[in-house]
């Protein structure tokens, strides 16, 4: 039976985090930030382990945060559960949650906005044009608010990880940004928050966006081909599977996000598609042939 660890402490001010992690660094303590919007599943939890892993106090932070949904989308259904995210952040070692209230984080007058052009262009960037503007701009506050030594993000998001790296280095802001690797069901399905908008059918049908890249990327990587049948053949693959249309499927360097039509670098396939009420959005490594 696993033992009930302390709950992480609560803040919801600025000023609130700044003390608390002011006295760790005054200790020589170091402080990973881990970014979330909450409902928390093991994919989160890897994080905070990994932040943990990698510097002496690890602060999670929860705020869904409406300037990165357009009027359209689910801010106001996102699912929300403070509290059983703050039992499990306490199984995986977090020190501090940093919850603020959307006052905090965009008070009266706020008219400041982040614009990350390039690898923020195309892929979601194109399909939710409200979305890296807003990341970018939450992300550059919660890195200001903070000042962490290292933030951590998942690479399911695998764009936003991109920009979240562009505009870290674009700005000069004094943090390492790591990625971790997706944590996945035993089906294959990409662990996300809006997991829980599906149906038990859905769920079951879900599992095969994945499939569907892992095998276009070991088409690829075997050197099949052309690139555009391949893509062609995932897309096929995951509408056949039940999903009602599918936004994209990708292939891009790994790096940049260029769009390529040849893997002779590392490459990553991307994918979004929508199934019930849930976009999903997943990707996986290409690697070159001559490297397999
Ligand atoms: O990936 C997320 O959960 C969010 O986009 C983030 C990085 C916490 C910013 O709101």
């Amino acid at each position: 039976m696993s033992q009930a660890l302390p709950l992480p402490p609560v803040v919801r001010s600025v000023a609130a985090l700044r003390a608390q992690l002011a006295e760790w660094r005054r200790a020589g303590d170091d402080i990973a930030l881990v970014p979330t919007m909450g409902y928390l599943h093991q994919g989160h939890m890897a994080l905070v382990r990994y932040g943990k892993a990698t510097c002496r106090r690890v602060c999670a932070t929860l705020f869904v945060n409406p300037a990165q949904f357009a009027p359209t989308e689910d801010f106001q259904t996102y699912p929300r559960d403070e509290a059983g995210d703050r039992a499990k952040l306490a199984q995986a070692g977090c020190d501090l949650l940093y919850a603020p209230t959307t006052e905090e984080m965009y008070p009266e007058g706020f008219a400041t906005r982040i614009t990350v052009t390039g690898v923020a262009e195309g892929l979601c960037g194109a399909f939710r044009p409200q979305m890296f503007g807003g990341v970018a701009t939450v992300v550059t506050k919660l890195l200001n608010q903070a000042s962490p030594d290292v933030a951590v993000f998942g690479e399911k998001d695998y764009q936003q990880l991109l920009v979240i790296r562009r505009f870290v280095r674009d700005l000069d802001l004094p943090v390492r940004i790591d990625g971790a690797p997706t944590v996945r069901e035993p089906s294959g399905l990409a662990m996300s928050s809006r997991n829980a908008y599906l149906s038990a059918e859905q769920r079951a049908q879900a599992p095969e966006l994945f499939a569907a890249l892992t095998a276009a990327a070991e088409s690829l990587a075997r050197g099949g081909g052309p690139v555009e049948a391949v893509l062609g053949a995932a897309r096929q693959r995951i509408v056949a599977a039940g999903f009602a249309s599918v936004d994209y499927v990708e292939l891009r360097d790994a790096e940049t996000l260029a769009t390529i039509d040849r893997v002779v670098r590392p490459a990553r396939l991307l994918a979004a598609a929508r199934i019930g009420p849930a976009r999903l959005i997943d990707n996986v490594a290409v690697v070159p042939p001559a490297a397999v």
